[in-house]
């Protein structure tokens, strides 16, 4: 579904990403994983076209993204960006229904899109008039979900979706997107920090250090045969999080 052949990132002398080759299968849930800074969000803005890499392509469905069809890529695409990127000044309704708006949809087909947005995400659907600062962390993570499956798109870009939440909210949350993505069948690639969170996820785990991919496989690849000291210094620092750590 999507294909990163060599795609390279600097930024002056910093680089971001550097000569990374990855395969997202479509259906499938991908992770990426690592430490603050190592790339991740950049390879996710790449792939949706906000930033255009330094050398490499990046391939969706078969189509080699360039300037002139980025836009029409991107309505495949649904991002939740890091931090949620919601508008302030617009009410939740609003936030969510600003793309079909511009894209002419009528009321009567929006109105009963976001019912069953709500319905999936549940949003309380008489919260839609408030605005982002008038809700909840948790209710506010499940309206940028809702934003970014608006148009229905294929593929679902999560930049920590689940980022500043308590534990119980994230635990709950982290419960009804697995069903949301089983239910739905998009190719998703998230981000993470938390080892736990990736297992949880991920049919595939990519784990990145300083632009690289580090190694990619199933939580117990990574967990049994780590393809460097790295990848069990990664996930035994962050053990207690591993639910699945007894079976490893
Ligand atoms: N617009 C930019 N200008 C300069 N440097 C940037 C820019 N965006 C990112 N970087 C740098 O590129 C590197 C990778 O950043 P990126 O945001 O992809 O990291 P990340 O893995 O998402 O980190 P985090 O887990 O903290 O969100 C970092 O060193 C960052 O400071
Ligand atoms: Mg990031």
């Amino acid at each position: 579904m999507i294909n990163l052949i060599n795609i390279s990132k600097n930024y002056g002398e910093n680089q971001a990403v550097g000569s990374i080759n990855l395969t997202i299968e479509s259906g499938e849930t991908t992770v990426l994983i690592g430490p603050s800074g190592c790339g991740k969000s950049t390879i996710l803005r790449a792939i949706i076209g906000l930033i255009s890499p330094d050398a490499g392509e990046i391939n969706i469905d078969g189509d080699k993204l360039n300037t002139t069809n980025v836009t029409s890529l991107r309505r495949k695409m649904g991002y939740v960006i890091q931090e949620g990127g919601l508008f302030p000044n617009l009410s939740a309704l609003e936030n969510v229904s600003l793309m079909a708006s511009y894209l002419g949809w009528d009321k009567e087909r929006i109105d009963k899109r976001i019912d069953q947005l709500c319905n999936l995400t549940k949003y309380p659907i008489d919260a839609l008039s408030r605005y982002p600062i008038q809700i909840s962390g948790g209710q506010r993570q499940r309206l940028s979900l809702m934003r970014a499956l608006m148009l229905d798109p294929d593929i679902l870009l999560l930049d920590e979706p689940l980022g500043a939440l308590d534990p119980l909210i994230r635990s709950e949350l982290q419960e009804d997107l697995k069903e949301i993505f089983s239910t739905l069948g998009k190719t998703v690639v998230m981000v993470t920090h938390d080892i736990g969170e990736a297992a949880f996820f991920g049919d595939k785990i990519i784990l990145i250090k300083d632009g690289q991919i580090v190694q990619e496989g199933t939580i117990y690849d990574l967990a049994k045969t780590p393809a460097h000291p790295f990848v069990t210094k990664f996930i035994n620092a962050q053990r207690n999080h591993l639910d699945v750590i007894g079976d490893l």
